[in-house]
């Protein structure tokens, strides 16, 4: 079967997730290629099997480009294997604790890769995943290369998701809307934000010259704004350093816009060099819609 039916299929299958942003109603599969409501607006699936749900066209600084290097240090580099497994590890005992079957989105999933490793380190069938993100170069290039999730182009300000339908929301270094967020979220539903820290990729700066009179940064008030729509459970502090080949490094600098305003002499030099320590440092924010059961 294509990509294009095998999609239509497991929408299908879960289409009670998923609703029309223009009307807000319900929508239904239609002959394994499109997704329409009963108003008829009607959003087609395609030949790579991702669904473009977006109500007006969209523009987006990344490019194919950046999101190919993405993808290549996401999935060939171990940059960032433990942030995969810490929220794995999390989305684990959340299931555990009686919450599967799940519904997963990850908001603002550009090309996928980090859904996708997370999927394959939970490695439970009771999940259902979907990955949303606004350029479309982002989804078709992860329908291409991941089959299991449901991709759609779509806008987390006005989400193609049905209320209370999902258990967890994902939201890896992207923008947040916290009010669709908990539109979505079932009552016992939990966020997962993963936001960077003052040295996340501190050496790329370093070298490109980028946040020379930068101040220590803290995440106060992201954390606070979190904390005014979310129930802050839990607060990961991510913070190692992996040695980057030279061809990682090329990935690396292309796989941010980072090295959009910097001198080639820079970025030659940065390149040049057999093996770099590169920094991640990031903060996971875990939150639930609503105070758990017994919680403070
Ligand atoms: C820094 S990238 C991170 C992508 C991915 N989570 C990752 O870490 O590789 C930010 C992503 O947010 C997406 N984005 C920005 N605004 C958005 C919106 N309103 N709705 C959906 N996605 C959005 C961008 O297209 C981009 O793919
Ligand atoms: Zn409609």
């Amino acid at each position: 079967m294509a990509n294009k039916e095998k999609s239509a299929e497991m929408v299908s299958e879960n289409v009670e997730v998923f609703r029309c942003p223009i009307c807000h109603f319900p929508v239904k599969v239609f002959g394994l290629k499109s997704l329409v409501c009963p108003n008829n607006h009607t959003f087609d699936f395609a030949k790579q099997g991702y669904v473009n749900m977006m109500t007006r066209p969209s523009s987006s600084h990344y490019d194919k480009k950046l999101f190919e290097a993405r993808q290549k240090i996401i999935m060939k580099s171990n940059l960032y294997t433990f942030l995969h497994e810490k929220i794995s590890e999390v989305i684990g005992k959340y299931l555990d604790a009686s919450h599967a079957p799940a519904v997963i989105l990850d908001a603002g999933c550009g090309e996928g890769s980090h859904l996708q490793r997370i999927l394959e380190e939970c490695n439970n069938d009771s999940i259902t995943a979907i990955g949303l993100d606004i350029s479309k170069e982002g989804i078709v290039m992860a329908a291409k290369n991941y089959q299991s999730p449901i991709w759609l182009v779509g806008d987390l300000a006005n989400a193609p998701l049905e209320d209370q339908s999902y258990q967890v929301v994902l939201n890896v270094l992207s923008p947040a809307n916290y009010m669709e967020f908990k539109r979505i979220l079932t009552s016992d539903g939990l966020i997962i934000k993963v936001v960077p820290r003052s040295n996340y990729l501190k050496e790329l700066r370093e070298a490109l010259f980028i946040d020379k009179n930068k101040r220590d940064y803290d995440n106060d008030e992201i954390v606070s704004l979190f904390k005014q729509h979310f129930h802050l459970e839990k607060y990961f502090k991510l913070s190692y350093v992996k040695e980057l080949s030279q061809t990682e490094l090329m990935n690396l600098v292309q796989m941010t816009p980072l090295a959009w305003k910097s001198e080639k002499e820079q970025i030659d030099t940065f390149i040049k060099q057999n093996s770099v320590g590169v920094t991640v440092d990031l903060d996971i924010l875990v939150g639930y819609k609503r105070k758990k059961r017994g919680g403070k």
